[in-house]
Protein backbone atom coordinates (compact mmCIF):
# COMPACT_ATOMS: atom_id res chain seq x y z
CA UNK A 1 0.00 0.00 0.00
CA UNK A 2 1.38 3.30 -1.29
CA UNK A 3 2.23 5.45 1.82
CA UNK A 4 0.29 8.54 0.61
CA UNK A 5 -2.48 6.19 0.78
CA UNK A 6 -2.16 5.81 4.80
CA UNK A 7 -4.09 8.57 6.17
CA UNK A 8 -3.62 8.61 10.14
CA UNK A 9 -6.24 9.94 11.84
CA UNK A 10 -5.32 12.83 13.90
CA UNK A 11 -4.04 12.09 17.63
CA UNK A 12 -6.63 13.45 19.71
CA UNK A 13 -5.85 17.27 19.99
CA UNK A 14 -6.02 17.62 23.80
CA UNK A 15 -3.18 15.30 24.63
CA UNK A 16 -1.31 17.26 21.78
CA UNK A 17 -1.75 20.68 22.76
CA UNK A 18 -1.28 19.78 26.77
CA UNK A 19 2.18 18.22 25.25
CA UNK A 20 2.80 21.44 23.61
CA UNK A 21 2.02 23.99 26.35
CA UNK A 22 3.18 21.91 29.45
CA UNK A 23 6.84 22.61 28.14
CA UNK A 24 6.31 26.07 28.09
CA UNK A 25 7.30 27.26 31.61
CA UNK A 26 5.49 30.17 32.06
CA UNK A 27 2.35 28.13 31.12
CA UNK A 28 -1.06 28.75 33.75
CA UNK A 29 -2.24 25.96 35.28
CA UNK A 30 -5.80 27.69 34.59
CA UNK A 31 -4.83 27.50 30.90
CA UNK A 32 -4.14 23.67 31.34
CA UNK A 33 -7.37 23.36 33.30
CA UNK A 34 -9.31 25.38 30.27
CA UNK A 35 -7.66 22.98 27.79
CA UNK A 36 -8.66 19.77 29.27
CA UNK A 37 -12.06 21.05 30.29
CA UNK A 38 -12.88 21.63 26.63
CA UNK A 39 -13.16 17.86 25.94
CA UNK A 40 -15.19 16.64 28.38
CA UNK A 41 -14.89 12.88 27.71
CA UNK A 42 -11.03 13.71 27.57
CA UNK A 43 -11.62 15.56 31.02
CA UNK A 44 -13.58 12.69 32.85
CA UNK A 45 -10.97 10.12 31.48
CA UNK A 46 -8.22 12.29 32.90
CA UNK A 47 -10.07 12.70 36.02
CA UNK A 48 -10.40 9.00 36.66
CA UNK A 49 -6.85 7.69 35.84
CA UNK A 50 -5.77 11.00 38.08
CA UNK A 51 -7.48 9.47 40.97
CA UNK A 52 -6.69 5.82 40.25
CA UNK A 53 -3.84 3.73 42.27
CA UNK A 54 -1.61 4.27 39.10
CA UNK A 55 -1.08 7.73 40.83
CA UNK A 56 -2.38 6.52 44.48
CA UNK A 57 -3.56 9.95 45.63
CA UNK A 58 -3.62 10.96 48.89
CA UNK A 59 -6.98 12.95 48.75
CA UNK A 60 -8.67 12.05 45.43
CA UNK A 61 -9.26 15.34 42.94
CA UNK A 62 -13.14 16.49 42.56
CA UNK A 63 -12.92 18.71 39.46
CA UNK A 64 -9.84 19.01 36.70
CA UNK A 65 -8.94 22.11 38.46
CA UNK A 66 -8.12 20.47 41.59
CA UNK A 67 -6.22 17.29 39.63
CA UNK A 68 -4.35 19.90 38.02
CA UNK A 69 -3.23 21.95 40.93
CA UNK A 70 -2.58 17.90 43.03
CA UNK A 71 -0.40 16.84 39.92
CA UNK A 72 1.17 19.96 38.18
CA UNK A 73 2.23 20.27 34.89
CA UNK A 74 4.73 18.11 33.95
CA UNK A 75 2.94 14.60 35.33
CA UNK A 76 -0.21 15.77 34.04
CA UNK A 77 1.13 15.89 30.21
CA UNK A 78 2.42 12.38 30.95
CA UNK A 79 -0.96 11.49 32.04
CA UNK A 80 -2.85 13.27 29.23
CA UNK A 81 -0.91 11.30 26.70
CA UNK A 82 -1.75 8.46 27.98
CA UNK A 83 -5.60 8.82 28.20
CA UNK A 84 -4.84 10.20 24.56
CA UNK A 85 -3.09 7.07 23.23
CA UNK A 86 -6.02 4.83 24.54
CA UNK A 87 -8.11 6.79 23.13
CA UNK A 88 -6.32 6.97 19.88
CA UNK A 89 -6.50 2.77 20.15
CA UNK A 90 -10.38 3.38 20.63
CA UNK A 91 -11.99 0.20 19.34
CA UNK A 92 -9.08 -1.08 17.83
CA UNK A 93 -8.42 -2.31 21.88
CA UNK A 94 -11.29 -5.29 21.15
CA UNK A 95 -8.21 -6.71 19.75
CA UNK A 96 -5.95 -8.79 22.39
CA UNK A 97 -2.42 -7.76 20.20
CA UNK A 98 -4.15 -3.91 20.92
CA UNK A 99 -3.90 -4.25 24.16
CA UNK A 100 -0.67 -5.84 24.43
CA UNK A 101 0.68 -2.72 22.61
CA UNK A 102 -1.33 -0.72 24.62
CA UNK A 103 0.28 -2.75 27.71
CA UNK A 104 3.71 -2.51 26.66
CA UNK A 105 3.91 1.39 25.83
CA UNK A 106 2.31 1.54 29.56
CA UNK A 107 4.61 -0.66 31.08
CA UNK A 108 8.07 1.07 28.88
CA UNK A 109 6.55 4.45 30.20
CA UNK A 110 6.60 3.03 34.00
CA UNK A 111 10.10 1.43 33.49
CA UNK A 112 11.50 4.56 31.90
CA UNK A 113 10.19 6.68 35.16
CA UNK A 114 11.45 4.51 37.69
CA UNK A 115 14.94 4.35 35.86
CA UNK A 116 14.80 8.51 34.69
CA UNK A 117 17.10 8.89 37.76
CA UNK A 118 20.53 7.32 36.68
CA UNK A 119 20.82 9.23 33.49
CA UNK A 120 19.55 12.42 35.25
CA UNK A 121 16.45 12.88 32.96
CA UNK A 122 13.32 14.10 34.72
CA UNK A 123 10.46 11.24 35.53
CA UNK A 124 7.62 12.73 33.90
CA UNK A 125 9.76 13.87 30.91
CA UNK A 126 10.58 9.71 30.91
CA UNK A 127 7.07 8.80 30.94
CA UNK A 128 5.73 11.02 28.22
CA UNK A 129 8.65 9.55 26.18
CA UNK A 130 7.74 5.76 27.24
CA UNK A 131 4.45 6.38 26.77
CA UNK A 132 4.89 7.97 23.41
CA UNK A 133 7.40 6.13 21.56
CA UNK A 134 5.51 3.19 20.05
CA UNK A 135 3.00 6.15 19.04
CA UNK A 136 3.56 4.56 15.45
CA UNK A 137 2.37 1.25 15.99
CA UNK A 138 -0.45 2.99 17.45
CA UNK A 139 -1.26 4.83 14.10
CA UNK A 140 -0.86 1.62 11.93
CA UNK A 141 -2.92 -0.25 14.35
CA UNK A 142 -5.90 2.32 13.69
CA UNK A 143 -5.34 2.55 10.19
CA UNK A 144 -5.31 -1.71 9.46
CA UNK A 145 -6.32 -3.10 12.66
CA UNK A 146 -7.09 -6.66 11.57
CA UNK A 147 -3.30 -7.18 9.46
CA UNK A 148 -1.54 -5.39 12.08
CA UNK A 149 -3.29 -7.18 14.89
CA UNK A 150 -2.49 -10.57 12.50
CA UNK A 151 0.48 -9.65 12.28
CA UNK A 152 1.84 -8.89 15.61
CA UNK A 153 0.34 -12.82 16.51
CA UNK A 154 1.92 -14.28 14.38
CA UNK A 155 5.43 -12.28 14.15
CA UNK A 156 8.77 -14.52 15.81
CA UNK A 157 11.84 -12.33 16.50
CA UNK A 158 13.56 -9.35 18.03
CA UNK A 159 11.70 -6.53 17.89
CA UNK A 160 13.52 -4.71 15.09
CA UNK A 161 12.52 -7.30 12.75
CA UNK A 162 9.11 -6.44 13.01
CA UNK A 163 10.13 -3.18 11.37
CA UNK A 164 10.74 -5.23 8.19
CA UNK A 165 7.32 -7.30 7.99
CA UNK A 166 5.48 -4.14 9.02
CA UNK A 167 7.41 -2.20 5.80
CA UNK A 168 6.42 -5.39 3.62
CA UNK A 169 2.53 -5.02 4.80
CA UNK A 170 1.92 -1.57 4.90
CA UNK A 171 4.88 0.28 2.78
CA UNK A 172 6.19 1.96 6.28
CA UNK A 173 7.21 0.41 9.47
CA UNK A 174 6.05 2.22 12.81
CA UNK A 175 9.11 4.83 13.90
CA UNK A 176 8.40 6.37 10.37
CA UNK A 177 4.65 6.10 10.97
CA UNK A 178 5.30 7.78 14.48
CA UNK A 179 7.75 10.51 12.19
CA UNK A 180 4.40 11.17 10.63
CA UNK A 181 2.41 11.36 13.21
CA UNK A 182 4.21 13.49 15.60
CA UNK A 183 6.32 15.63 12.91
CA UNK A 184 3.51 19.02 13.36
CA UNK A 185 3.64 18.85 17.02
CA UNK A 186 6.62 20.33 17.50
CA UNK A 187 7.73 18.55 20.32
CA UNK A 188 11.56 18.65 22.08
CA UNK A 189 13.76 17.18 19.75
CA UNK A 190 14.56 14.47 22.47
CA UNK A 191 10.75 12.85 22.65
CA UNK A 192 11.02 13.24 18.70
CA UNK A 193 13.84 10.82 18.56
CA UNK A 194 12.57 8.36 21.02
CA UNK A 195 9.77 8.16 18.57
CA UNK A 196 11.58 7.97 15.41
CA UNK A 197 14.70 5.76 16.50
CA UNK A 198 14.16 3.54 19.66
CA UNK A 199 14.74 0.47 17.17
CA UNK A 200 18.22 1.64 16.55
CA UNK A 201 20.89 -0.46 18.32
CA UNK A 202 22.38 1.02 21.31
CA UNK A 203 24.87 4.27 21.55
CA UNK A 204 28.77 2.89 21.39
CA UNK A 205 30.21 5.87 23.44
CA UNK A 206 28.00 4.89 26.38
CA UNK A 207 25.60 7.96 26.71
CA UNK A 208 22.64 7.81 28.64
CA UNK A 209 20.44 10.11 27.29
CA UNK A 210 16.35 9.93 26.83
CA UNK A 211 16.87 8.09 23.36
CA UNK A 212 18.90 5.29 25.34
CA UNK A 213 16.87 5.29 28.29
CA UNK A 214 13.35 4.63 26.23
CA UNK A 215 15.24 1.88 24.27
CA UNK A 216 16.49 0.23 27.57
CA UNK A 217 13.00 0.50 28.85
CA UNK A 218 10.95 -0.85 25.43
CA UNK A 219 12.96 -3.72 25.96
CA UNK A 220 12.70 -4.79 29.65
CA UNK A 221 9.42 -4.16 29.44
CA UNK A 222 9.30 -6.52 26.87
CA UNK A 223 11.57 -8.78 28.46
CA UNK A 224 9.56 -8.45 32.46
CA UNK A 225 6.20 -9.72 30.02
CA UNK A 226 5.15 -6.61 28.42
CA UNK A 227 6.19 -7.28 24.85
CA UNK A 228 4.58 -5.51 21.71
CA UNK A 229 4.10 -8.73 20.46
CA UNK A 230 3.52 -12.26 22.45
CA UNK A 231 6.87 -13.47 19.81
CA UNK A 232 8.77 -10.69 20.82
CA UNK A 233 12.54 -12.14 21.67
CA UNK A 234 14.62 -10.03 24.26
CA UNK A 235 17.76 -10.10 25.99
CA UNK A 236 17.92 -11.14 29.52
CA UNK A 237 16.42 -8.25 31.61
CA UNK A 238 19.98 -8.37 33.75
CA UNK A 239 21.74 -6.92 30.70
CA UNK A 240 19.50 -5.16 29.43
CA UNK A 241 20.00 -2.84 33.18
CA UNK A 242 23.55 -3.54 32.65
CA UNK A 243 22.95 -1.25 29.83
CA UNK A 244 22.34 1.78 32.32
CA UNK A 245 24.70 2.74 34.84
CA UNK A 246 25.53 0.75 37.24
CA UNK A 247 23.13 2.79 40.12
CA UNK A 248 20.30 1.67 37.85
CA UNK A 249 20.45 -1.69 39.94
CA UNK A 250 19.66 0.83 42.94
CA UNK A 251 16.53 2.05 41.84
CA UNK A 252 14.76 -1.72 41.19
CA UNK A 253 16.02 -2.47 45.29
CA UNK A 254 14.06 -5.38 45.29
CA UNK A 255 14.86 -7.09 41.86
CA UNK A 256 13.42 -7.43 38.32
CA UNK A 257 10.73 -10.06 39.36
CA UNK A 258 9.47 -7.73 42.18
CA UNK A 259 9.96 -4.58 39.86
CA UNK A 260 7.56 -6.89 37.07
CA UNK A 261 5.09 -7.18 39.67
CA UNK A 262 5.02 -3.78 40.24
CA UNK A 263 4.33 -2.59 36.62
CA UNK A 264 1.52 -5.46 36.18
CA UNK A 265 -0.04 -4.23 39.46
CA UNK A 266 0.29 -0.96 38.18
CA UNK A 267 -1.03 -2.17 34.59
CA UNK A 268 -3.76 -3.99 35.85
CA UNK A 269 -5.54 -0.68 37.96
CA UNK A 270 -5.27 1.20 34.96
CA UNK A 271 -6.57 -1.31 33.59
CA UNK A 272 -9.37 -1.77 35.56
CA UNK A 273 -10.32 2.18 34.73
FE1 LIG B 1 8.83 0.27 18.71
FE1 LIG C 1 8.50 -0.46 22.29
Amino acid sequence: MPWANLRLPPFPQVAVRILQLARNENVQLHQLCDLVSSDPAFASELLTVANSVLYAPRYPSASIVQAVAVLGANTLQGMCVAVGVRAYLGKTMSYPAMRALWRHSLASALVAQRLARVCLIDKDTAFTAGILHDVGRMGLAVIQPAPYAALLDRHRGAAPTLLDAERALFGWDHCQTGRRLVEGWNLPEEIQSAVFQHHQPPSPDGVCNLLELVKVSCELASALGFAAFSGCETPPPDGLLARLPSSAHSLVPNGLAAFAKDLADSIHAIEAI
